[in-house]
């Protein structure tokens, strides 16, 4: 605008002026202009690129979050420095990338049922609690083997959400399930991900939706990856690494205040409830599968040391009938609150991670 009434003005001037210098100025003015265009043109080729890369880096992983999120934080940038630093720090962890050679260094395979007569009521909301703590420990990948035995207990429906960005493969072990038993059931199941996928993954758990895999020293993001390394540098002889297993026993907190289960169950055994271990294993050492040890073709199987990796084992009031906390049960047990990290840090990650809050928090079966 002003550049144009400039420009106008000049011109009226001109036409007063002799032919020569009226010539002369037109020039100059022509050339400011120029200038001016130039600059601005140059300005703008700089600046296009770097706000573009910007908002990439920031978003390029909110396709598959819900519309509200990019709505509340797409526009601003500087506003919500803040809160989109815990967002990138969200989706270092829960943002599975795809490599070039799409092989895991560390991957889970479940076996399991959902079904709505369990007293454990461990529902479809555990079960993505789960996967959402595994994403957390720094798994890559986890393969689900659902035993359904009624149509309407299969999972596959529910786990959509996980299926889709690439973090669950889902198997549809229904013919397997009933009636159940250890051999064709589930050991199968491990031996099945084994012959299939085992030679995607470097390292693999077999573990079960209430065992969660825990690190008393180290509750940051990846924490497995952390530990297998450090483990297995120090140990390189050791193809299988069993975790020890702590129960977690008494009554539950009320859910409706304590969604997640981790958060609803705060005494533990005071040592290893058990010898029923379970297995942290190279999967090309390993040949025939179990439950708690597999056997291997080569290396050692050792626990490790439960002050460095343990299992949570969420039981409940399993022990106690599903009733009232007992004197017995409070003597086997004393108060363990070391899961509180990973609880905040879990909520703080949901808007970010999962298409929704209901998704985690809403009691249903599939
Ligand atoms: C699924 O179907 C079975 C058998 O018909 C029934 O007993 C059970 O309650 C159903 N479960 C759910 C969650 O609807
Ligand atoms: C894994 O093994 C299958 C055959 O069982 C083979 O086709 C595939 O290329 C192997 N993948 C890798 C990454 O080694
Ligand atoms: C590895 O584990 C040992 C034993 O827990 C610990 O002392 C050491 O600091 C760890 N090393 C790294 C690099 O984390």
């Amino acid at each position: 605008m002003q550049l144009q009434l400039r420009y106008h003005v000049a011109i009226t001037a001109a036409y007063r002026m002799k032919k020569f210098v009226l010539s002369r100025l037109f020039c100059r003015l022509k050339f400011k202009r120029l200038l001016l265009l130039f600059a601005l043109i140059t300005f703008i080729l700089l600046m296009v690129p770097r706000l573009n890369h910007n908002s990439k880096k920031t978003y390029q992983h909110s396709d598959f979050r819900s519309g509200d999120y990019k709505r509340k934080y797409n526009g601003n940038i500087i506003k919500t420095a803040g809160t989109l630093e815990n967002k990138v720090h969200c989706l270092s962890w829960c943002q599975r990338k795809t490599n070039s050679n799409d092989l895991y260094f560390l991957s889970a395979v479940l076996l399991v049922r959902i079904y709505s007569s369990d007293l454990a009521k461990l529902s479809t909301r555990e079960l993505i609690q789960w996967l959402y703590y595994l994403s957390y420990a720094g798994f890559e990948h986890v393969y689900v083997y659902d035993a359904y035995v009624f149509k309407n207990e299969s999972q596959k429906d529910a786990l959509d959400f996980f299926i889709k960005q690439g973090f669950v493969t889902y198997v549809d072990w229904s013919h397997n399930a009933f009636p159940y038993t250890v051999t064709k059931t589930q050991e199968s199941a491990y031996q099945d991900c084994l012959n299939k996928w085992g030679n995607l993954s470097s390292w693999q758990a077999s573990i079960d939706i209430d065992e969660y895999p825990f690190c008393p020293q180290d509750t940051k993001p990846n924490f497995m990856q952390r530990f297998i390394t450090n483990f297995s540098e120090q140990r390189p002889d050791v193809s299988q690494i069993t975790m020890q297993n702590f129960l977690f026993l008494g009554k539950p907190l009320d859910d409706r205040q304590h969604p997640l289960l981790i958060d609803r169950l705060k005494r533990r055994t005071h040592g290893p409830a058990n010898a029923l271990v379970k297995p942290i294993y190279k999967t090309e050492d390993v040949s025939i599968t179990h439950v708690h040890h597999h056997d291997l073709k080569k290396g050692k199987s050792e626990d490790a040391d439960f002050y460095r990796i343990r299992l949570n084992h969420y039981w409940g009031a399993r022990l106690q009938n599903w009733g009232e906390d007992t004197a017995e049960i409070l003597v086997k047990t004393r108060e363990d609150i070391t899961m509180e990290g990973i609880v905040k840090n879990l909520a703080q990650c949901i808007e970010v991670c999962l298409p929704s809050e209901s998704i985690i928090y809403k009691f249903r079966w599939n």
